[in-house]
């Protein structure tokens, strides 16, 4: 895949690349290294702990994490796998930088299980849970083409649907544009 990092930027929902299930790194090189670091800078910049490749506008199944929003902190997942390790839920605020302007609760599984490859290539897993474990589940749902737009409960969509509507609007006026 091509990737131009000087045209990626912030992607909002409902864009087509944010919608789709992304495609497998097939290999870590340059173009990679490069696409991590705008990423890096595009959390940073909007004060995210998270940001998958789809919301740069890239297809890629991958995803950084940072829980306490530093540089320092910033985590690398390359194809990763994040699976429940318990049934129970918990329903907590969320927010995303493609979905602006709405922080809803959403339900997710209280624990997980992440496994990953990093920049170096190198594969790990980890168990997760709390806040680490939520944004592993957001993330990922990011690769399959899911935001909190789609996974919230039709209670939240009525009450946000000003701000659903808006961004709509402003999606086909960017369409347009292009
Ligand atoms: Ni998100």
């Amino acid at each position: 895949m091509q990737i131009d990092v000087e045209k990626c930027k912030i992607t909002h929902y409902p864009a087509e690349v944010l919608a789709g299930r992304a495609q497998p790194v097939k290999e870590i090189d340059d173009s990679i290294r490069k696409l991590v670091e705008k990423m890096t800078d595009i959390m940073l910049e909007n004060k995210g702990i998270g940001l998958a490749a789809p919301q740069a506008g890239i297809p890629l199944r991958l995803f950084i994490v940072s829980l306490d929003a530093t540089r320092e902190s910033v985590r690398v997942y390359i194809n990763p796998t994040v699976t429940a390790t318990t049934r129970e839920f918990d329903s907590v605020e969320e927010g995303c930088l493609s979905v602006p302007g709405i922080y809803t609760k959403i339900r997710r599984y209280k624990k997980c299980r992440v496994t990953a490859t990093d920049l170096d290539g190198n594969e790990f897993t980890e168990e997760a849970e709390g806040l680490y474990a939520r944004c592993l589940q957001h993330e990922y749902d990011h690769l399959e083409g899911m935001t909190i737009a789609g996974r919230m409960n039709s209670a939240a969509k009525i009450a946000h649907r000003k701000q659903l509507k808006k961004l709509k609007e402003n999606h086909k006026r960017n369409v347009k544009r292009e």
